[in-house]
């Protein structure tokens, strides 16, 4: 008791309490009072602090060290971009070697490939090559586990066969299947289970689409293909998210490139679209590609299983 007079004796407790602000219920002034009570420190060295911090957030320079702000650079990293002679893909291999990654271009057609390593060369940039076909997964496996370990997979190889749903026949169905989801998931697994048994950590995309989200007329496989794509990414978040491998899709919304040439050049189509994102413009390949750095760096280091939607809106409503 003496001990607990004398403590208390050694401060005024009409100062500790001026020194709370008016609202006496706050339970944060509520939890330092009763610790300057008993060891008799000063309430406006503890309280001081609080007062010049929001939520625990700095509002001074030199009230703490300043947070690390993310990087988006690739120095040392490899990437497989799959799909890269078009497009989506062909846009992400760009902004991933100019990031300083060592990309590995990969889709059935030599040709493209080689034209678009010959470009990446004139800026001073290496790419190798290598054709490669999702549809036939034994043979991509197999020169997956030949080209060596990736830190980055860009998978952007897709196709579409738009159809009613009523009209949808099986060849559609399956051709469409085998690329936008048996040949990305196994394309997946491939460069997973090279970090994995490395014990390396990874960036796992695959380039998904806002009708992974929501349904489209005519688009009832590609619309399967593409919700399924999002469900496997989020599985595969969970089986590999302690080995620090990371998985997750970009969903464009309608960008011009050829796959989209007929949406494109259908005047009714076009009106759909333009109706339906709520931006006021169609979307092109520079607007993926932020998130495509975002998704490969470390600056996505805690986002695993998510779908960036690039879709100026048109999932908003
Ligand atoms: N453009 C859009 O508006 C849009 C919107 C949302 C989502 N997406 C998705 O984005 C991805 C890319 O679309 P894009 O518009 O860029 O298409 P794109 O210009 O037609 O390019 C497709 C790329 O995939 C390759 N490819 C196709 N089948 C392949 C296979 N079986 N194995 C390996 N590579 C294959 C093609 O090269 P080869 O022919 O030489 O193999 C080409 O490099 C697709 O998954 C698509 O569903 C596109």
């Amino acid at each position: 008791m003496d001990y607990f007079k004398a403590r208390v004796n050694r401060r005024d407790f009409k100062g500790m309490i001026g020194a709370a602000p008016q609202n006496q219920t706050d339970p944060q002034i509520m939890r330092i009072l009763p610790a300057c009570w008993f060891t008799g420190a000063d309430p406006q060295a503890i309280l001081a602090p609080a007062k010049a911090s929001l939520h625990g957030y700095p509002m001074t320079a030199h009230a703490t060290t300043l947070p690390k702000t993310p990087t988006f650079d690739l120095g040392g990293r490899r990437a497989l971009v799959v799909g890269a002679s078009s497009g989506i893909g062909l846009g992400a291999a760009v902004a991933l070697a100019r990031a300083g990654a060592r990309v590995t271009l990969g889709a059935r057609h030599l040709a493209p490939l080689t034209q678009l390593s010959d470009a990446l060369a004139q800026e001073g940039l290496r790419a190798e090559t290598c054709v490669m076909d999702l549809s036939d997964v034994e043979d991509m496996q197999d020169k997956v586990r030949r080209l060596g370990l990736f830190d980055i997979l860009l998978n952007s190889a897709g196709l579409a066969r738009h159809a009613r749903a009523d009209l949808t026949t099986p060849d559609d169905f399956d051709a469409v299947m085998a690329v936008n989801l048996r040949g990305a998931y196994f394309v997946t697994q491939a460069v997973a289970n090279g970090l994995l048994a490395a014990g390396k950590p990874g960036s796992l995309i695959n380039i998904s689409s806002q009708m992974g989200h929501v349904g489209g007329p005519e688009r009832a496989v590609y619309c399967a293909s593409k919700f399924a794509l999002e469900g496997f990414t989020k599985a595969m978040a969970i089986d590999w998210g302690a080995a620090n491998i990371r998985v997750n899709t970009i969903c464009p919304t309608f960008i011009r490139t050829p796959l989209t040439e007929p949406t494109f050049a259908d005047p009714n189509s076009l009106k759909w679209v333009q109706e339906k994102i709520s931006l006021p413009r169609t979307g092109v390949v520079s607007d993926v590609l932020g998130a495509v750095l975002y998704l490969a760096s470390d600056a996505s280091g805690m986002v695993t299983g998510s779908a960036l939607m690039i879709d100026g809106g048109w999932t908003a409503g």
